[in-house]
């Protein structure tokens, strides 16, 4: 019997509004990318490549995306995945999920409200959130409006009273884990900050003159109170804005005599975790575990230090290899989608952080943009594993992937450090 065209114009009326109206582009970004994507557009390119660049040709930054790519999955159909349980416990701390929110500095740089929605995005999801040494809110302001875990990420300055204040006032907030960064002796050089004059202070340029005007939402924000600074130093450095700010730690604080022997002194003063990142030869791994740490952040920064450094999940295998059980593995730099997660974890990490992932979030839309990426990679981390058949965190391992022999260190001429002979010799 043919249809009443009405009716079926009813029904395909009702069709298209069944999944309801989705005005809100974040809504329905279906991943990180276009998350990124969103980021861009609101923002002009002097601040967006604040996030996204990294340094000199962003040789590594690329590799840690790409080399991601070539770990292939192997699933295993016709397990029962009907319980698939992504929580994880890491010395002593029931998470979750197998990531956290990584140390991202200077976030009030993409306006909005900087570290503040992110904190707070933070809390709803019950993730860790890792405040940062350079963040542009003191720690105790970030902890006031956190409702989920807090990590803080120290910078080991020259000034040992500084470093022991921050630990100090880290322990007072409650942290749960205390993440020393070691890879940042010296700031990468970062080509897209130079050409778009981004430097503290800021280049005026004609080009960055127009992009202000622009965008003034941003504009707007970045000049409201208080004035844009690292607010974790505000009781020790002179002056009160960025400008000053960074003059003095690179004039007073900046550290170029940094050894291991720092990290025991902190592990003196830290009886939580103790976390060291920027690990990329098995031989760091080892040192770090014998100053005490209990683990490491197999990381490059993001390729935002030295360029040229192996990615990070190249460099994952042979890491995990030689740490075994004895110290905790967090991968690092290159993870824009849940598989990244699961790969990570399966090549040898015990937990991922991510960085730009949430960075990209927090600059589309604040605190919505930085729930929306963690649903995002939350929704993407279930079905990778749901598909793999693999139904616990550390069920996870090699044999649900594939990747290059050449990680382990096949094919590659790489000379081991001479690190006894060097010990042997001091008098
Ligand atoms: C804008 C920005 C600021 C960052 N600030 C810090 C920081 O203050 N301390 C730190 O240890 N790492 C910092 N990082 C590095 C991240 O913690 C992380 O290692 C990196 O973003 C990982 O790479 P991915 O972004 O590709 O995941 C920063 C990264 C970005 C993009």
């Amino acid at each position: 019997m043919a249809e009443n065209p009405l009716s079926s114009a009813v029904e395909f009326a009702k069709m298209l509004t069944a999944g309801g109206f989705r005005l809100d582009p974040l809504d329905s970004a279906p991943s990180i990318e276009d998350v990124r994507r969103l980021a861009k557009r609101r923002l002009p390119t002097m601040a967006f490549d604040i996030i996204d660049g990294a340094s000199n040709h962003e040789l590594t930054r690329e590799e840690n995306v790409s080399d991601l790519r070539e770990v292939r999955f192997r699933p295993r159909w016709l397990t029962d995945i009907s319980n698939v349980d992504v929580s994880t416990t890491i010395d002593g701390q029931t998470l979750e999920r197998p990531y956290v929110m990584g140390p991202l500095g200077l976030q009030r740089m993409i306006g909005g409200e900087g570290e503040l929605g992110a904190v707070r995005a933070a809390g709803k999801a019950n993730i860790p959130f890792t405040i940062s040494t350079a963040s542009n809110w003191a720690m105790e302001e970030l902890a006031d409006q956190a409702t989920g875990p807090l990590w803080y990420q120290l910078y080991m300055y020259k000034s040992e009273r500084i470093v022991a204040n921050l630990i100090k006032r880290a322990k007072a907030i409650g942290s749960e884990a205390l993440v020393v960064t070691v890879d940042v002796p010296l700031n990468g050089k970062r080509y897209r900050d130079h050409r778009n004059g981004m430097s503290i202070p800021p280049r005026i340029t004609p080009q960055n003159a127009l992009e202000a005007i622009r965008h003034l939402n941003w504009t707007r924000a970045i000049m409201r109170p208080p004035a844009i600074g690292f607010r974790n130093l505000k009781d020790e450095v002179q002056g009160n804005n960025a400008v000053s700010h960074q003059e003095f730690v690179a004039k007073y604080l900046a550290n170029l005599t940094l050894t291991w022997e720092s990290i025991e002194d902190v592990r003196r003063q830290w009886d939580g975790p103790l976390y060291i990142k920027g690990i990329l030869t098995p031989e760091d791994a080892q040192r770090a575990h014998k100053a005490g740490a209990d683990g490491i952040y197999v990381s490059n920064h993001g390729g935002r230090q030295l360029d040229s450094s192996p990615s990070s999940i190249r460099a994952l295998p042979m890491i995990a290899d030689a740490v075994g059980d004895r110290m905790t593995v967090i991968f690092d730099s290159g993870v824009r989608t849940g598989d990244d997660i699961v790969k990570a974890l399966a090549v040898g990490a015990d937990l991922v952080s991510i960085g730009r992932a949430w960075g990209y979030g927090n600059a589309a839309a604040g605190e919505k943009g930085v729930l929306r990426v963690l649903d995002i990679l939350d929704g993407e981390l279930s079905l990778a594993m749901g598909q793999l058949g693999a139904t616990r965190i550390n069920a996870l391992d090699r044999s649900f992937v594939e990747y290059p022999e050449a990680w382990h260190g096949q094919g590659i001429h790489r000379e081991p450090e001479p690190t006894a002979v060097t010990e042997e010799v001091t008098p």
